[in-house]
């Protein structure tokens, strides 16, 4: 079984291949995973412009898709550039359109052929985005004579890991933090996934993303400060650790007790940026440190989010009595929160999982491995599938 999978639900326009093999250890293979990542055009604005994303999602889903067709082998692409050369070619030539219907003819049969299915981001995310991969995926499917798979971005970060891992013990508890996300599953079996506690406010990558904004350094804030953090004394500046005690009134099924919140340390970090530049409201940017003192600002804030992530994941696998932990998202890249970790897995006689870097961050790849468990579990989507910004898992 050979699936394609979309993704484009935030500013990242990707499209892979992965096959299901005859491997217990290993279910899935990557044939082939293509991102365009839209990085380098909100940087400017310091943060994802979601009109902006979507309109360049729509310039390059078709070179993206193409080239993942072509570096899994199934069909050359037209054209020898990369996404970038792609995206300079008009999606259709009129001037050539009987030579472009058969050709499509053509294609369709071919992918037809070699794919089973075409699996997509339904959501969350950003809705104009997301339709440009949902529109995609379904004229895709139809056109091909293939079911369409219905994708939660979540439940891809969460497969991520076994498509790099292979199973995992189950049950496991699985820590998704990213841009837009921080929160811990429960997998009690495969393509089981119950919410066990989420952020009352910030995304832990999101914080990431302020901070470094706030300090001039620019975006994504994320790799930045992981970087500069390496170089600081972790222990300069006392920055407050959150823990919640109060339920949660909008989620009244949750303890809430494992919840997270990011807001308050980001105020800490500009509170401390504040008092640097003599107590004044207005922003002083870049503020009047020195490399040394940025590099210890990173590295207390990282501290207390890599260490707030750790516990909150090991208190929620200690109380599910989970047999692994895995984490995944984008800011399951961060190095200190790898080693952390790691050896906290280690200390406990906790297997600790995570992604490949290529994987920890926004991908298709995930995206079809999802899809093919769904897909072996016979859920595909009609024709009238819609986005969701705001999907529940
Ligand atoms: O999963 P992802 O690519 O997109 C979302 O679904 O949000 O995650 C992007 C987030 C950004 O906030 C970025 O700053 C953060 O992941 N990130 C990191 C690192 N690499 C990416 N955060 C901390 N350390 C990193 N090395
Ligand atoms: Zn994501």
């Amino acid at each position: 079984m050979v699936i394609l999978g979309i993704e484009s639900s935030c500013d990242e326009t990707a499209a892979a291949v992965v096959a299901e093999v005859d491997d217990p250890a290993r279910p899935w293979q990557i044939r082939s995973s293509v991102v365009a990542s839209q990085v380098d055009i909100h940087r400017e604005w310091g943060g994802v412009v979601p009109e902006l994303a979507s309109r360049q999602h729509l310039r390059d889903i078709c070179g993206v898709v193409e080239r993942a067709l072509e570096e899994a082998g199934i069909a050359p692409c037209r054209t020898d550039g990369g996404p970038e050369d792609l995206r300079r070619r008009p999606a259709f030539d009129f001037a050539q359109a009987r030579e472009g219907l058969r050709y499509l003819e053509d294609r369709g049969r071919l992918f037809h052929d070699a794919i089973d299915a075409v699996a997509v981001t339904q959501g969350p995310g950003l809705v104009g985005s997301l339709l440009v991969g949902l529109q995609f995926a379904k004229s895709l499917a139809a056109s091909i004579g293939r079911p369409l798979v219905p994708v939660h971005h979540l439940a891809g970060h969460i497969e991520s890991l076994v498509l790099h891992n292979g199973p995992l013990p189950l049950p496991s508890v699985v820590l998704v933090v990213s841009g837009g996300h921080t929160s811990l599953y429960l997998v009690p079996e495969p393509g089981v996934y119950r919410l066990l506690a989420r952020t009352r406010d910030d995304a832990a990558g999101e914080a990431y993303d302020k901070v470094a904004k706030l300090l001039g350094l620019g975006y994504p804030g994320g790799p930045i400060i992981d970087k500069l953090a390496a170089e600081g004394n972790d222990r300069a500046i006392p920055f407050p650790m959150t823990r919640i005690t109060h339920r949660d009134r909008n989620a009244p099924d949750l303890a809430g007790r494992l919840d997270f919140s990011f807001s308050g340390i980001k105020t800490a970090v500009l509170r401390h940026v504040r008092r640097a530049e003599g107590g004044g409201r207005g922003a002083v940017l870049p503020p009047p440190f020195t490399g040394a003192e940025i590099a210890d600002i990173c590295a207390s804030f990282q501290r207390v989010v890599v260490e707030t992530l750790v516990e909150r994941l090991f208190e929620a696998a200690w109380r599910s009595g989970a047999k692994s932990v895995g984490i995944a998202g984008g800011v399951s890249a961060n190095r200190r929160l790898r080693q952390d970790a790691v050896a906290r897995g280690e200390s406990l006689g906790l297997p600790v999982f995570l992604p490949t870097l290529a994987l920890s961050t926004d991908n298709a790849a995930m995206i079809a491995a999802a899809g093919l468990r769904r897909l072996r579990a016979g859920v595909t989507a009609g024709w009238d599938l819609n986005a969701d910004a705001a999907l529940k898992l």
